[in-house]
């Protein structure tokens, strides 16, 4: 049986993890980008509705979404990260946006004063510690006939990108077990869990498409170095190499860089197979 100091912690997104996707976000957003079109493409918003982008990051889908919506529209971004929200409050200054705003908060128990059209959500929904809890306070966000689209990582053998790279790690050390449906980019990766929680949130008509992709490890043209650099400082391979031997991470280092060169495309980077589903239910 395992001990609670064997299991991977929880993600801690308002201090370390916000901190690690801050520092690599350019890259972070360029893997994602190509999920975040298919899911924008799904939701296909209309002028003048009201969004908001759970778990927004630095708000590049907020963003995206405020130029679909238009000025009579407005996008809020939520985030458990203040250095995420500032970020993304920086990047909307930069770019002149008027119709978003962001909020740093727990998109679990943020109350807006008034119901929202539309929820939308790009990887940020896998964290919560009660996501029945949380599912249900964000359909309470929505007018009636509202609408939420999400994308939520498949299973972990469907993620090679993933999976490869923690093979790696395990061939030269201990990796914590991760249990099912623990907070983390795998928490929903079981459709009938997912939908299990959004039925018992209240949401009906609920529509689960595949997405399957190739994800640029380390952002597009990539080389197998500069994609080792950003697992290792960005990625899950980082916290568990934090405070290991030199000649540990070394070796770690090269069997990334042979995993990397044999999935590097000339012109395109290091582009590793990910599987996403694209989740939508009214509310
Ligand atoms: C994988 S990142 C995705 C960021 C962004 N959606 C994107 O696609 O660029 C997950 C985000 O969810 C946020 N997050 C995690 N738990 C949250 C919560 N309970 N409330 C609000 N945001 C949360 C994190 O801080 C982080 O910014």
């Amino acid at each position: 049986m395992s001990d609670e100091r064997e299991i991977l912690q929880p993600e801690d997104w308002a201090g370390e993890m916000g901190a690690r996707w801050l520092a690599g976000i350019d890259d972070f957003e360029a893997m994602i980008a190509p999920v975040g079109a298919a899911l924008l493409a799904r939701a296909a918003y209309a002028e003048g509705d009201r969004v908001v982008d759970i778990g927004c990051g630095g708000g590049a889908t907020s963003l995206a979404i405020a130029s679909e919506v238009g000025p009579s529209g407005s996008v809020v971004g939520i985030d458990i990260s203040p250095d995420l929200t500032a970020k993304a409050t920086e990047r909307a200054a930069e770019a002149g946006t008027l119709n978003a705003q962001f909020i740093y908060a727990d998109a679990a128990s943020y109350r807006p004063d008034a119901p929202f059209d539309r929820l939308f959500s790009r990887f940020g929904s896998m964290f919560f510690p009660d996501p029945y809890a949380a599912f249900a306070h964000l359909h309470g966000c929505l007018r009636p006939g509202g609408r939420i689209d999400l994308a939520v990582w498949g299973p972990p053998r469907d993620n090679p990108w993933m999976m490869e790279m923690m093979g790696v790690l395990r061939r030269h050390m201990e990796v914590p077990p991760v249990a099912p449906r623990t907070p983390g980019p795998f928490a929903l990766e079981d459709v009938d869990y997912l939908t299990a929680i959004l039925m018992d949130g209240g949401f009906t008509g609920l529509d689960v498409a595949p997405y399957t992709g190739l994800q640029p490890i380390g952002g597009p043209g990539a080389s197998p170095a500069d994609a080792v650099r950003f697992s290792v400082s960005s990625l899950a391979a980082g916290r568990l190499l934090e405070g290991a031997p030199t000649a540990l991470r070394h070796r770690v280092e090269d069997d990334l860089l042979a995993l990397f060169a044999r999935h590097h495309r000339p012109d395109e980077g290091v582009m590793m197979t990910g599987k996403v589903w694209l989740v939508s239910a009214n509310a």
